[in-house]
């Protein structure tokens, strides 16, 4: 090979690895959670990293009605006494405020219930994100042996049973009672069950006097500390995955570990993602007690301070953690359900 030639051979290396070096970094830079990217000391409300619940949205009101019927109906379990509702609770948060639920028979779970409010706005449904839509979510529950433990055909033949059930799904879907029918009606209902109109909210329409000088500073906090790096979007949470423990072991320091502990490992396989969740929403925060996929958390005062040493690598400052906890009170927004 001339020299001439060995030195264009050279420049078609460099140039090509320049190109892939960009490339990559330009694929890091697409992939990073917007936060990331994000100013933390924006002031003015366009330029949040959260944005507010939409006032309204529109939904099937005969779906939303049918929807709202089953969830509240113990039949869909295989011993007919437990609902959705019996573990998600509309009047309280939507969770049942236990560290872990109770199915069928009393039967313990293994990790706590996440709320359905606001349920319909998130990436992915579940703690470690198994189910894609609300739709798919259902089969969880409906099966689960500590849960409901029944199957469809079951519930469809005890849904046939009732000549209200058949007339109003006939009159709805035109078809007879299926699965598909009912996931659509009860995920039609879990979507009429967002929260807008939080104080929150209003102050990011553009009402500053919506929060107290107190709430201002605590979201301030809650900013400053890098907690919307992970709790952020619409819900603060529900949009992304990390690590429960960056620095630090969480489940180790909490002792007793169990599969439940290993999070979107259970569901790839990959070892990467042992101890890796979905970023839990903390709208309505102050109402779903007790706290993490493990319900090891009692108040909101030991999530804070657990949140800040495991996953920002820093010590709490009491005064800090009261500031938080007083903008989270600003995160409860109104539940309008349809009259049954
Ligand atoms: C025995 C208690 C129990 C019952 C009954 C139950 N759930 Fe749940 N629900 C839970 C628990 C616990 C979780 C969290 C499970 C997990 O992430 O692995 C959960 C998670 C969910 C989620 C995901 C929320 C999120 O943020 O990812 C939705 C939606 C939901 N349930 C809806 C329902 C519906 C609809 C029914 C009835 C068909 C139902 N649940 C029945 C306990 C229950
Ligand atoms: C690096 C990402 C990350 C950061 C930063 C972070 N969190 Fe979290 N947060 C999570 C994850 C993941 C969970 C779920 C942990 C689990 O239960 O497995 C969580 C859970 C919570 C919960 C419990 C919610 C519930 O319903 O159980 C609260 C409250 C909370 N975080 C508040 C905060 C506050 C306040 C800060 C800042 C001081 C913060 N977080 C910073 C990722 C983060």
């Amino acid at each position: 090979m001339g020299r001439i030639h060995r030195q264009r051979h050279w420049l078609m290396v460099i140039l090509f690895s320049l190109v892939i070096l960009l490339s990559w970094q330009w694929s890091l830079v697409v992939k990073m959670p917007v936060s990331a990217q994000w100013d933390l000391t924006t002031r003015t409300a366009e330029d949040q990293p959260i944005e507010p619940i939409p006032l309204h949205l529109s939904l099937n009101l005969e779906k939303v009605v049918l929807g709202k019927q089953l969830f509240h109906d113990p039949k869909l379990s295989r011993t007919s006494t437990v609902s959705c509702a019996s573990c998600h609770n509309l009047a309280t948060g939507g969770v049942d405020r236990r560290s872990r639920s109770r199915g069928v028979n009393g039967q313990i779970g293994t990790v706590n219930a996440l709320t359905v409010l606001n349920s319909g706005f998130q990436f992915k449904q579940f703690w470690d994100g198994r189910a894609a839509s609300l739709e798919e979510q259902i089969d969880g529950p409906i099966h689960d042996e500590t849960e409901m433990g029944s199957n469809w055909p079951e519930i469809i033949e005890r849904l046939n049973q009732s000549p209200d059930y058949v007339r109003t799904f006939n009159q709805i879907y035109h078809e007879d009672i299926s699965a598909d029918h009912i996931k659509d009606a009860i995920a039609t209902f879990e979507r009429s069950l967002y929260t807008p109109n939080a104080r929150f909210d209003q102050f990011l329409r553009g009402n500053t006097h919506a929060l107290t000088n107190t709430e201002k500073k605590g979201y301030q906090r809650f900013k400053a500390y890098g907690c919307v790096a992970c709790h952020q979007g619409m819900l603060l949470g529900g949009n992304m995955y990390q690590k429960f423990g960056i620095f630090g072991d969480y489940i180790k320091d909490r002792g007793n570990e169990s599969k439940a502990d290993w999070g979107r490992y259970n569901v790839t396989g990959k070892a990467k993602d042992r101890y890796v969740f979905k970023v839990p929403s903390l709208r309505n925060v102050i109402s779903t007690a007790p706290y993490f996929h493990d319900g090891s958390a009692k108040t909101l005062d030991e999530a804070i301070k657990i949140m800040i040493r495991y996953q920002l690598g820093r010590e709490a400052n009491q005064n800090d953690v009261d500031l938080i906890i007083q903008f989270f009170q600003t995160l409860s927004g109104e539940l309008n359900e349809v009259p049954s």
